[in-house]
């Protein structure tokens, strides 16, 4: 069962490694605060569990993986805490883009960019260029990403090209729709994990998760290595993925 709506591709039971992984990386704030840290101390220990992560993630065969670093609702959080989370971009976008002359990884974005300052826009236009022919772990990195937000920029898009005279309104189905998200054409992610405690999607991947399995854990995203990873793969392992069939 591959197709473009679910190109999920490993629907057996126990087919083990999953092809794309999701990660809802939540519980930076707590991590800190049980330290007596600021929010952005947090962060960075969260960004620097990204690099290590996907290197090991990278090495079992998963070919895609996609990240939420910062969602559209964020923004509300106190200036200093986003000024923060901007500057650790810029620094680790740098990083990636200095890593690419030596890894295999390509880095990929979704989410509105135009909100970010020029210089930053820029790098992950650089980014995205740069590693675009890079066969390794593809990264998607979710930041100013809202799954309500990607699906209203699609309809948008839907509509223009009604008001163009390139679609019919009868045209408009569900692939066509799934044509017009930012993630596409990435196929739809197996494996949904959410550090941090929370059970909820929070804005992530709406349509694209429809039939993710999703692992749910208490551990902190700064604290979540490779024996976490691996208990969600386990469990993984032992799903049984219908789609909806007997
Ligand atoms: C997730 O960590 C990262 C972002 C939302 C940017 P949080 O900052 O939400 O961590 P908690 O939930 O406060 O612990
Ligand atoms: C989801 O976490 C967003 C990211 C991890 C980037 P939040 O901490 O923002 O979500 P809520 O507020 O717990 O729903
Ligand atoms: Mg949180």
């Amino acid at each position: 069962m591959t197709n473009v709506l679910t190109r999920n591709s490993t629907p057996e039971k126990g087919s083990g490694i999953p092809s794309h992984i999701a990660i809802v990386m939540d519980g930076n704030g707590r991590w800190a605060s049980k330290r007596f840290m600021p929010h952005s101390a947090g962060h960075r220990a969260g960004a620097q569990n990204l690099r290590k992560l996907s290197e090991y993630i990278e090495t079992l065969g998963v070919k895609y993986l996609t990240v939420y670093a910062l969602s559209t609702e964020n923004w509300a959080r106190p200036e200093k805490e986003i000024a923060g989370l901007i500057k650790l971009m810029h620094e680790y976008f740098q990083q990636y883009i200095d890593d690419s002359k030596k890894n295999d990884m390509r880095l990929d974005f979704i989410g509105d960019a135009s909100r970010f300052e020029p210089e930053l826009q820029q790098k992950i236009e650089t980014l995205k260029t740069i590693t675009r022919n890079k066969t390794g772990l593809h990264v998607t990195l979710a930041i100013n990403y809202g799954g309500r937000d990607e699906l209203v920029r699609a309809a948008r898009a839907l509509a223009a090209d009604t008001a163009n005279g390139l679609l019919t309104p009868d045209k408009i189905d569900e692939e066509a729709l799934t044509r017009k998200l930012d993630s596409f054409p990435t196929p739809h992610p197996d494996l949904l994990i959410r550090t941090g405690g929370e059970k909820r999607v929070s804005n992530f991947l709406l349509w694209q998760c429809a039939y993710s399995e999703m692992f749910f854990t208490d551990t902190l995203w700064p604290d979540f290595d490779k024996k976490e990873l691996h208990a969600a793969l386990d469990w993984f392992g032992g799903r049984q993925r219908r789609f909806g069939g007997r």
